[in-house]
């Protein structure tokens, strides 16, 4: 029998890079949240127009990029052209959309932990999750680390199971709808991902009963985070990486 996959992330993990302080989903985002001490981020990916995972937060390019229109409609190189930090401040200028690929190298070479949200194109869910699932089984494949799925969508949360089965899966809710806990046990989700102000104490322990873990986005407040932590929740997406240190597990 195969033993079960190991868990692969600390309690803290940055959401989109360093939250609001620096260009989210960029590289330089990542490299400023690990100065802050962490060593696990959240992700937003997408696939352009020939099916190239990148990082985009949105389905459209205005917010934050230079661009304009559906992200997912262009080609890679034409992305890759976008000034992906100007729309935060001077100091970003120039920043471009990163590759999956290019956040995988990152992430590897320094054994972070990695929560890839697949946030699909809308209509683009299946071809996501299964495209996101291969690519990671590249890039990831015999190094002994993987990243953890998640997505609002179930069905690209099928697509990764298709793809990339023994890669961990994460189902985000933004509300408890009927029948939430049969759907993240019918996907083989090892964890389910709340908004935070969802995630009372019966909802951790009906997580937990179900053998998965608990975790919470995006707290950026401490009362509400040592709430969560009383609560018994197994991880915390954070904006606050100014604010929050990673530095010590709560739970240990
Ligand atoms: O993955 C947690 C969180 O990122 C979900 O919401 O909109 O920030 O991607 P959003
Ligand atoms: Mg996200």
């Amino acid at each position: 029998m195969q033993a079960a996959p190991h868990w692969p992330l600390p309690f803290w993990i940055a959401h989109r890079g360093a939250g609001k302080l620096a260009p989210e989903n960029t590289l330089a985002a990542f490299r400023l949240g690990a100065q802050h001490g962490y060593r696990a981020f959240e992700c937003d990916v997408k696939l352009s127009s020939e099916g190239i995972p990148f990082l985009l937060h949105d389905a459209t390019l205005e917010r934050t990029s230079n661009g304009q229109g559906v992200a997912g409609d262009l080609p890679w190189g034409e992305l890759a052209r976008l000034d992906a930090g100007s729309w935060h401040s001077r100091a970003y200028a120039g920043e471009p959309l990163p590759t999956l690929e290019a956040l995988a190298r990152f992430v590897l070479a320094n054994r972070y932990g990695f929560n890839i949200e697949i946030k699909p194109t809308p209509g683009q869910a299946l071809l996501t999750g299964k495209v996101v699932g291969r690519e990671v089984l590249r890039l990831w494949g015999g190094s002994g680390f993987a990243p953890l799925f998640s997505s609002f969508e179930p069905e690209a949360l099928q697509g990764a199971k298709e793809a990339a089965p023994e890669i961990l899966r994460g189902l985000l809710l933004d509300s408890l709808r009927e029948g939430w806990l049969n759907e993240a046990q019918a996907l083989g989700c090892a964890a389910v991902i709340t908004n935070y102000r969802l995630m009372d104490e019966a909802t951790v322990g009906s997580i937990h009963a179900a053998g998965m873990k608990a975790l919470v986005y995006t707290v950026n407040d401490a009362e509400a985070a040592q709430a969560l932590i009383a609560r018994g929740v197994d991880g915390i997406i954070t904006d606050a990486v100014d604010r929050f240190s990673p530095a010590q597990e709560p739970h240990q």
